[in-house]
């Protein structure tokens, strides 16, 4: 029990309030059961993965169209990758597509295609951290179970006064979510919890005034500066050539990053490696180029772009191939590299590219 803070005479009260506001102003969501029906934990599963770092509205299509094309677990592990893939362009990480296809394998082969309905169990899979299976067992069967994103962490702040910055303040958010967790409905607690800090306890302009909880909270006077954040550490700069060809059909050089590592598996137009003692110049363009380039030219202007760990300077170079790409890349038409699941850094070397090469 967290001593600074006694969550627990004023625990009940809470969850009731909660509760209560939760059947009038859930928002309504595909994936969501409908009161008193029972919630299809497939659907669950699948929402939760699409949800990490993506919001409601962009999975919403995503969601309906996996359900239509693979309507149950042994459905998706009979799928092929590649069409997983496919459908997944626009969600993000590739990793995460490969891990949910990995899980339905799983879950089909070893467990008749039924999830299991512990958070023990469920953190066994492939790609279901903490906050997945929290959130699984909780909302899919019911469970009592801490979910915590950075909705809760943000009213839990709150709610508590917690003043330290956070990341060194998780723990203590966690414990509290935690001690705040119900046994009764834990699922439409959890689910409550998150809608209240998606549209009243919101990062900005939190509206205290219609808040379930405002008799409660003690960080009211201080809602909007919580949770604070430890300032930035200083990061290093790293720089790199990126390579803007094209062929004479207008298509653009792409290739797929590695699967490991930072943006796995996400599409990229060439480049040098990023790194602190880079060598910016034609020379080190011409030497690194993926392939021989006759007109290779600065296009001028840099990309920025922020990295957790470092800042990035990409200075763009462009030019044209003739022939084959060899292994690992491939030309797309300039007109359909908006099909493409491009990562943000590669999108702002495409604009870049086209507004100021010449
Ligand atoms: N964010 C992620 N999962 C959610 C859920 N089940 N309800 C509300 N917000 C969410």
């Amino acid at each position: 029990m967290n001593k600074k803070h006694d969550t627990s005479i004023l625990a009940g009260p809470r969850q009731a309030a909660i509760l209560a506001w939760y059947d009038r102003h859930r928002r309504a969501m595909p994936w969501r059961a409908l009161p008193g029906d029972t919630p299809n934990p497939y659907h669950v599963w699948l929402s939760e993965i699409m949800l990490q770092q993506t919001t409601v509205a962009t999975v919403g299509p995503y969601f309906r169209r996996f359900i239509e094309r693979w309507p149950d677990m042994k459905a998706l592990a009979r799928a092929d990758l590649d069409e997983v893939l496919h459908a997944w362009q626009g969600l993000g990480y590739y990793a995460r597509a490969r891990n949910l296809h990995r899980c339905a394998m799983v879950v089909a082969s070893e467990r008749d295609g039924i999830l299991p309905d512990t958070e023990s169990d469920l953190l066994t899979l492939p790609g279901v951290g903490r906050y997945t299976a929290a959130a699984v067992a909780s909302i899919a069967f019911n469970r009592r179970a801490a979910v915590v994103d950075g909705n809760v962490e943000r009213v839990m702040a709150r709610m508590f006064r917690v003043l330290a910055p956070l990341p060194d303040a998780k723990p203590e958010l966690y414990a509290l979510a935690e001690s705040l967790t119900p046994d009764n409905r834990p699922g439409d607690y959890a689910q409550a919890v998150m809608d209240l800090g998606a549209t009243v306890c919101t990062p900005r302009n939190p509206q205290c005034l219609i808040c379930p909880w405002s008799d409660s909270c003690t960080g009211r006077d201080i809602a909007a500066e919580l949770p604070r954040r430890a300032p930035k550490k200083a990061r290093p700069l790293r720089r790199g050539i990126a390579f803007w060809l094209t062929n004479t059909d207008g298509a653009v050089l792409l290739r797929r990053r590695p699967e490991k590592g930072l943006l796995g598996g996400m599409t990229e137009v060439p480049s040098t490696d990023w790194r602190e003692d880079t060598k910016i110049d034609i020379e080190n363009a011409h030497k690194s180029a993926p392939l021989p380039v006759q007109d290779l030219k600065p296009v001028p202007g840099l990309v920025e772009h922020g990295f957790t760990h470092f800042r990035l300077e990409l200075t763009v170079v462009s030019g044209t191939v003739a022939g084959d790409t060899g292994n690992e890349m491939y030309w797309c038409p300039v007109d359909r590299l908006g099909e493409q699941a491009l990562p943000t850094l590669i999108k702002k070397v495409v604009r870049h590219a086209q507004e100021n090469d010449r």
